[in-house]
């Protein structure tokens, strides 16, 4: 009896659940002399976050080259410009760069890295939006600021999207409700134990590599330092099994976030920005550094930022076999959005934009 009731759920069970593709071939890669086409550069000064930055435009960085191909690496430094003497009520240069083409539920994105941005009044991200966010969701594969630790991962949305019953090794949990108009839109986020996934410690440990799936059974993030990066991806193969990866760091299953209704296809996304909403709120800001965010760090020769930068090795972009992803370049797109989240966190004067 109770058999046959099994037998008849599981089979059942295919048809309810949301397919699970763990098999995804390789759809774009980012890397080499090639790595920054493909991308636009912001070209603006921080109006989304009120960061003391000015993004500069793929022109004005053909001069300045905060964003460039290492000839001695062939990997992609995206920093923060630290030779500048920069005076008072004036802003320091930096890069926030957003892919043209976006990639749509059924996506893994790999990113290896060798060092991330770090130092008081830095706030670096690694994440992907949607062009109408709120609508169509956030993802937050690596953000910190200042002097922390530990990466934090996070998802932002609309209203109705909670972290539910994640399958997850990570047990810091900050919050649960991922809707922008929860908790000054702080989102979910789970927080990275391992301190090799910031900062100095990461850099020391070699880097590591991200793995962020978004999927229609859920968004997943798995964080591998370099002496445990699988070969399954360290092998650059040209397709990838999820299933094979063990269990995420973070976990946001679609039981209580449906992933089709609350995210579209996603613009992926590197920035710098300096102190802001979220690194320069004073309660953040005195946690890790002392003295003003500003006007000890941004203002002045530079010197504080000899370690804000990205080294990329690759972002390689994947899509579930036998699907297309790739949601093709509309570079006009995707910035209106954003500047659209910035106007709105202004106009709330929030002061926790974890996250942007
Ligand atoms: C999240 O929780 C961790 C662990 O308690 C803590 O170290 C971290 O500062 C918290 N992050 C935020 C953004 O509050
Ligand atoms: C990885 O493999 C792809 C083709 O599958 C190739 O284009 C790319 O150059 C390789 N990247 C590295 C870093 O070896
Ligand atoms: C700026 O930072 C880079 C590392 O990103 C470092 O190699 C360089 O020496 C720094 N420049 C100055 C003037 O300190
Ligand atoms: C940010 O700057 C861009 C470019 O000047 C502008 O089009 C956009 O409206 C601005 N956004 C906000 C929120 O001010």
């Amino acid at each position: 009896m109770s058999a046959r009731i099994f037998t008849a759920a599981a089979s059942l069970l295919p048809l309810l659940a949301p397919t699970a593709a763990s098999s995804y071939d390789l759809v774009k890669e980012y890397s080499g002399d090639s790595f920054f086409d493909g991308w636009s550069f912001y070209g603006n000064f921080d109006n989304l976050t009120n960061g003391d930055a000015t993004f500069l435009s793929s022109d004005e960085n053909k001069d300045a080259q905060l964003a460039y191909v290492d000839s001695s690496t062939s990997h992609a430094i995206i920093k923060v410009d630290n030779t500048t003497n920069v005076p008072f009520n004036e802003k320091r240069n930096t890069i926030r760069i957003a892919s043209e083409d976006r990639y749509d539920i059924g996506s893994v994105f790999v990113a290896d890295m060798y060092h991330v941005p770090y130092g008081c009044s830095v706030w670096p991200a690694w994440w992907s939006q949607a062009p109408d966010w709120p609508t169509g969701g956030e993802i937050d594969t690596f953000e910190g600021v200042n002097m922390v630790t530990m990466n934090q991962m996070a998802l932002h949305t609309e209203e109705g999207c909670t972290q539910n019953s994640p399958s997850q090794s990570s047990t810091l949990v900050n919050s649960t409700d991922c809707n922008y108009q929860a908790n000054e839109n702080e989102g979910c986020v789970v927080t990275d134990p391992e301190t090799q996934s910031y900062g100095e410690a990461f850099a020391k440990a070699g880097g590591g590599v991200w793995v962020t799936e978004f999927a229609e059974t859920g968004i997943s993030i798995w964080f591998y330092q370099r002496s445990d990066v699988p070969d399954a991806i360290s092998s650059n193969s040209s397709s990838i099994d999820t299933s094979s990866l063990g269990t995420p760091v973070a976990n946001w299953p679609t039981g209580g976030c449906d992933i089709d209704t609350y995210f579209e296809a996603q613009s992926l996304i590197f920035d710098i920005t300096l102190c802001g909403d979220f690194a320069g709120a004073d309660n953040v800001f005195a946690e890790t550094c002392t003295g003003y965010c500003y006007e000890d760090y941004v203002v002045g020769d530079g010197s504080a930022y000899n370690n804000a930068y990205f080294d990329i090795a690759s972002v390689r972009v994947y899509g579930a076999s036998g699907t297309n992803v790739v949601v093709g370049g509309d570079s006009a797109a995707a910035p209106n959005a954003e500047w659209g989240l910035g106007s709105l966190l202004t106009a709330a004067g929030l002061l926790l934009g974890v996250a942007l």
